[in-house]
């Protein structure tokens, strides 16, 4: 029996319950304005505003003259999925196999494909909070529940090993961790992390680690400890990874999941009945981009904390606002709650008149489970960056002087 008209619009329960990203749905909002010519400054973008660099379009197009046009393994090509493996080893001195390396249709997918693979309903999956919004649907997608454990401001949102151990029951499939984090850009400590991975083993839950914005560091990390939490937890241990971020491919649709190889078949599987692969020269062009000259991302970090750290200073210029030092990724996520009165009584309603009355589009912190707060993103050129603080800045002294 269903129920409903049976009509095309007669939704299914899951995709009833769904609503587009919120990230999403606010850059959007942004692109429309600029095609009606109000184009506000947007800082709402979770893509590097940087071109991909050269020898990777070049991989790309050459691959597409030579006639890699035609469907791939599910899992990827052989010589690509060795690719990620080697990155790995030789930036995160991390060992997997090739066959221990699914390539996927991006980080979103990389994500999606493993919890269906994983969960089942009744599963609880455990996520730090304030979170990046795909994490929470993509387990609930999976039948499974989200359980957030919200980190805090003053602790630097960092998410320790206690708090996880805490959230945690019998149903505990998973656990994410998403290191830098998006939107705080909290980097989770070596320690907490390792603790994390010997309660894993223990009590019998997978760790889903999200690398998107590991290469983008403003702070030393010890780089073995993956490897060692590789050692100790090896069968409940995944990296979710992207080149979208790391190599400005955000369109190009690449991410992989490096898993035990059980893990990674049953994603390539799940892939053989939807995307069946990722596209065939993309992945040609990610072999370049992992195998290549990495200056360019050496390059893009060093850009990314100049305009971090211009972001910061001219957020301490203005009164009533405090943000914690993002260690990581490309996102400043200031709290802004003082500036909340009756008129704009949340982060929403500020976001909308932001980029109404302002012409400034950032996204306010419920899209993070954080409301009180609005993630700015560094993405943007400097000229940009500037006078999008300067609006930000106005607005604020206005609706102190209102
Ligand atoms: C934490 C995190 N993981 C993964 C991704 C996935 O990116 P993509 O699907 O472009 O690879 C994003 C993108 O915003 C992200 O913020």
């Amino acid at each position: 029996m269903t129920s409903g008209d049976g009509s095309a619009s007669d939704l299914s329960r899951r995709a009833a319950q769904i609503e587009i990203s919120p990230t999403v749905a606010m850059a959007q909002k942004a692109a429309a304005l600029r095609g009606m010519g109000r184009g506000p400054i947007d800082l709402t973008v979770g893509e590097p505003d940087l071109d991909t660099p050269r020898h990777i379009i070049d991989a790309a197009v050459d691959a597409l003259n030579s006639g890699r046009t035609r469907y791939t393994a599910s899992a990827g090509l052989s010589e690509l999925r060795a690719a990620v493996a080697l990155r790995y080893r030789q930036d995160s001195k991390v060992t997997f196999s090739a066959d221990e390396v699914a390539i996927t249709n991006g980080g979103k997918h990389a994500l999606f494909l493993v919890c269906q693979a994983l969960l089942d309903r009744g599963d609880e999956v455990i996520i730090p909070s304030p979170h990046w919004p795909s994490f929470s649907e993509a387990v609930r997608l999976a039948g499974a529940r989200p359980i957030l454990v919200h980190t805090h401001e003053q602790d630097g949102f960092q998410v320790t090993a206690r708090m996880i151990s805490k959230a945690t029951s019998p149903r505990t499939k998973a656990v994410i961790v998403n290191s830098p984090a998006n939107p705080t850009g909290a980097v989770v400590d070596a320690e907490d992390l390792l603790v994390i991975g010997d309660m894993a083993q223990r009590r019998r839950f997978t760790l889903l680690f999200d690398d998107a914005y590991a290469r983008l560091l403003y702070r030393r990390v010890d780089p073995s400890v993956l490897q060692a939490l590789r050692d100790s937890v090896s069968d409940r241990f995944v990296i979710l990874g992207t080149a979208s971020k790391t190599y400005c491919m955000t369109g190009w649709r690449l991410g992989w999941v490096l898993a035990p190889k059980v893990l990674v078949d049953a994603c390539a599987a799940l892939a053989s009945h939807s995307t069946q692969c990722p596209t065939s020269f993309v992945q040609v062009a990610a072999i370049q981009a992992l195998t290549g000259p990495q200056r360019a991302v050496q390059e893009m970090a060093a850009e990314y904390r100049q305009r971090r750290d211009f972001v910061l200073s001219a957020l301490a210029a203005i009164p009533r606002v405090t943000c914690v030092e993002p260690g990581g990724g490309f996102y400043v996520f200031p709290n802004v709650a003082r500036h909340l009165s009756p008129a704009m009584p949340s982060t929403s309603a500020m976001g909308l008149r932001l980029m109404e009355e302002a012409g400034l589009a950032v996204v306010p912190g419920e899209a993070f489970a954080a409301p009180g707060y609005i993630r700015i993103s560094l993405a943007r050129p400097m000229p940009e960056l500037t006078e999008g603080m300067r609006r930000l800045t106005a607005f604020l002294e206005r609706q102190e002087n209102a």
